[in-house]
């Protein structure tokens, strides 16, 4: 196993796109920031030193960080943020994970240009349960915004209105054709004819899932979320925020130039970024470039089956280099309801609807943010941080998919903690609502990958949904979409003590409180399941 070092300096820099300049807040200057490249049990130190003009925390997106949630990130969940001229090395712990997935600033609205991928390649010895590609790539979809991000959501939080929209959607950067001031400057994607590429796809956009697919080429799914699935060919991929993709692409066509794109997918009635962004998959050769390259014709926007028809295909590998171990047994059940919601505003009106204040919750808590870590407050017992009362179910009940009632319209603000035992089995129902927007809403664990045994449309029944679970080879996954006015089930063995954020993936629907902590208590042996005491320095809360 070996050690890697990385230094990341946030600083503004400017940016140009859409013709717009712009100072934001980078990783050594670059947007996408630099990759994190290991193999499989490494452990990288990253020295995070903050020149910028506000703090700053960084998380490891799908690394579990086995008994280290110091290093974990979550703004005032694990940590509170490095301030303005000071620094913190963060302990990335890589376990099992193998695959991508990337890494993202955890403070407000900061992650939309502070990210990166996070590279795992097999362990020395060790190969792809496929054939070796010939060449690898990145490619991370992201959102452009021509105003300053904290900003936005600053404006957004007061007057409780939905926050703007992103002004164009980004591969590696570039928003590229047909964007305002973008052809010149799209992506390119440099091939030979007849060689297999693997691309590292990461949706490290905001607020949008989004369709991708590269004109007249197959793709060959091969991971998701750092771990392995039984190979699926198709022409395009679903993916929502925070998701990870390993693609097998082959340049079997015409050496010519090729579309590669990126749609929305929204099936509800919000705001959207309408754009398209694209990227072009170059082939070598002698060829007179066409003047209007092939465009992928991805699914339209509100083709609900389209993205229906691609993630129910995804299995895992479930092979013997690569087993499954999804509990059969349970001993936690958790049921939460996931809501967008509204918030009376105290004195005057707000921007919201009916004149209120946009909010999301589960299980009727919007999530309230401590002021000091809620790690720091557990590890010291300080009282008055959190409360370790999460209810395992709604508060009120109700038809999930029908007509709802004030009672579930208006969420109560919390920070409140659910408490699991070390070694426990746990199921997550999720189950979405029907309260002010039905939509989909990718939910994330930190400190662990979790198997997405089943999803369905309508209101979970504990006695037919559970008959239609995949305890052979559901995929383990960081992030699962919780389908519009349906429900998504997830089981994991909680053998990572410590503290864990959970939240929506949509970017203002975490801002709204669709979040929650799950603390995994110690266990009872100290190499493996006691969390370790704090030896680095982490920030101090002011
Ligand atoms: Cu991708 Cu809580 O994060
Ligand atoms: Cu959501």
């Amino acid at each position: 196993k070996n050690v890697h070092h990385y230094s990341f300096v946030l600083k503004e820099t400017n940016f140009t796109r859409l013709c717009t300049t712009k100072s934001m807040f980078t990783v050594n200057g670059q947007w996408p920031g630099p990759t994190i490249s290991v193999r499989k049990g490494d452990t990288a130190f990253v020295n995070v030193h903050n020149d910028g003009n506000y703090g700053v925390t960084i998380h490891w997106h799908g690394v579990k960080q086995p008994r280290n949630p110091w290093s974990d990130g979550p703004e005032n969940i694990t940590q509170c943020p490095i301030q303005p001229g000071k620094n913190f090395t963060y302990e990335v712990i890589f376990s099992d994970e193998e695959g991508t997935l990337w890494w993202h600033a955890h403070s407000d609205w900061s992650r939309a240009t502070i990210h990166g991928a996070i590279v795992i390649l097999p362990e020395n010895g060790t190969s792809y349960p496929f054939a070796t590609p010939y060449a690898e790539e990145v490619l991370i979809l992201a959102e452009w915004f021509n105003g300053d991000v904290m900003e936005l959501i600053e404006n957004a939080t007061a007057t409780g209105a939905d926050p703007q929209i992103s002004d164009a959607y980004a591969i590696n950067g570039q928003p590229g054709f047909p964007n305002n001031c973008s052809n010149e400057t799209t992506y390119r994607f440099p091939v030979q004819y007849g060689k297999t590429y693997l691309l590292r796809v990461v949706h490290a956009g905001m607020n949008e899932e989004m369709f991708f697919g590269i004109a007249k080429h197959n793709l060959t799914v091969v991971a998701q979320d750092a771990a392995y699935i039984k190979p699926i060919t198709t022409d395009y991929v679903m993916m929502t925020p925070g998701q990870t993709m390993d693609i097998l692409l082959t340049a079997d066509q015409d050496p010519s130039y090729y579309y590669i794109a990126a749609t929305p997918f929204v099936d509800a009635d919000v705001p959207y970024d309408s754009t398209n962004t694209s990227a072009i998959l170059q082939y070598a050769g002698n060829y007179t470039p066409p003047s209007s390259p092939p465009y992928p014709s991805l699914p339209n926007v509100t083709d609900r089956d389209a993205a229906d028809n691609f993630t129910s295909r995804i299995r895992a590998l479930a092979s013997n280099e690569h087993p499954i171990n999804v509990p059969t047994e349970i001993d936690t059940q958790i049921f939460i309801a996931v809501s967008v919601n509204e918030i009376f505003c105290p004195n005057e009106s707000c921007g919201g609807p009916n004149g209120n204040r946009l909010a999301a919750s589960l299980n009727n808590i919007s999530f309230l943010t401590p002021t000091i870590d809620i790690l720091q407050a557990y590890y010291r017992n300080l009282t008055n941080v959190f409360t370790k009362d999460f209810p395992n179910e709604p508060l009120y009940a109700f038809n999930y998919t029908g007509d709802v009632g004030n009672n579930t319209l208006y969420p109560s603000l919390g920070t409140n903690v659910t408490m699991i035992d070390y070694g426990a089995a746990v199921e997550i129902v999720f189950q979405g609502t029907n309260v002010q927007t039905p939509e989909n809403h990718p939910m994330h664990l930190h400190g662990f990958s979790f198997y997405l045994v089943g999803t369905g449309y309508g209101n979970f029944n504990e006695t037919t949904s559970p008959q239609t679970y995949n305890l052979v080879d559901p995929p383990e996954v960081n992030t699962i979409g919780v389908p519009k006015n349906g429900w998504a089930t997830i089981r994991f063995i909680a053998n990572n003590p410590g503290v864990w954020f959970m939240h929506c993936h949509l970017e203002r629907h975490a801002s709204w409180g669709m979040a929650t902590v799950i603390i995994v208590k110690n266990g009872p042996t100290n190499d493996t399941s006691v969390l370790p005491i704090l030896s680095e320095n982490l920030p101090i809360c002011s």
